[in-house]
């Protein structure tokens, strides 16, 4: 695992960019995995900023969600769906018939095969951008998840709960219980992995996630098997990691070509 510790969230949000950017580069057809929440808001602001001044062109691309609130009324703001047209894709030049969403195709646990057959017909995920639950879940793969999980229905622990009322006015009540989300076998098929984490509240995950043993408890742990995951932090998230020094100096030497 790459990580690379960076001062703030708008260099944090470069260097994300740069490795969407580079995939829209390479790549006619490019298939973007994104995640909602908190952690790659500047990262979206990044690539908006870059469409409206350089250009940055998303038509041909197709957008995949990690995961979808179950229960909440279509169109509700607080739907993942929403968050993301709402935070990205209406300020891009995506085709909104380009953005896919776990619970597209049928409610609740009917939906996975489904889902994956679309992402897999579209030749699967180049880069996927992922957020660390403070369980230290990506997508909604909540602590004891398989680590061979598929796209399913899941619920959610209190603990993630509490920390999604913010986008509730605060009320967990509020807060759905019940999720449908990527398996962690499924985000690993993504070709390039990118992590975001910013926050001494990440600080404790980020260590285990990285550098404890890979176990279903930490579930992002599991990235430790993927050959091309990108951890990126600010210096609190940073500040568990007993390689810290090493992951800095690794990262300064460098050769440029290789930079994300
Ligand atoms: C969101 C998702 C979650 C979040 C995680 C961190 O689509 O799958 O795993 O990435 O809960 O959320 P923030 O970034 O709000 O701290």
């Amino acid at each position: 695992m790459e990580v690379v510790i960076l001062p703030g969230e708008s260099e944090m949000a470069e260097l994300a960019a740069d490795a969407i950017e580079r995939v829209l580069s390479a790549v006619d057809a490019p298939v973007l995995g994104l995640a909602t929440g908190s952690s790659p808001l500047p990262t979206y602001r990044e690539l908006i900023r870059r469409h409206r001044e350089n250009g940055l062109s998303f038509a041909t691309a197709r957008v995949f969600l990690l995961d979808e609130y179950v229960g909440l009324p279509a169109g509700h703001d607080q739907s993942y769906r929403r968050f993301i047209e709402r935070e990205f894709v209406d300020h891009v030049d995506l085709p909104i018939t380009s953005l896919s969403g776990p619970s597209d195709s049928a409610e609740g646990e009917t939906s996975g095969p489904e889902y994956e057959a679309i992402i897999a017909d579209v030749g699967g995920v180049d880069i996927q951008l992922l957020g660390i639950g403070s369980d230290g879940h990506i997508g909604f793969n909540e602590p004891g998840s398989s680590l061979g999980s598929r796209t399913r229905f899941k619920t959610l622990t209190g603990a993630t709960r509490s920390d999604n009322a913010r986008f509730f006015d605060g009320d967990v009540d509020a807060v759905p219980r019940h999720v449908i989300t990527q398996g962690i076998s499924t985000i690993l098929e993504a070709r390039h992995l990118v992590l975001l984490a910013a926050g001494a509240t990440k600080a404790g995950v980020v260590a285990q996630a990285v550098e404890g043993p890979v176990t279903a408890t930490v579930p992002a742990s599991a990235l430790q098997f993927h050959p091309h995951v990108t951890v990126i932090v600010d210096e609190a998230a940073a500040s568990s990691l007993a390689r810290a020094e090493y992951y800095r100096e690794t990262y300064r030497h460098k050769p440029g070509w290789q930079r994300i």
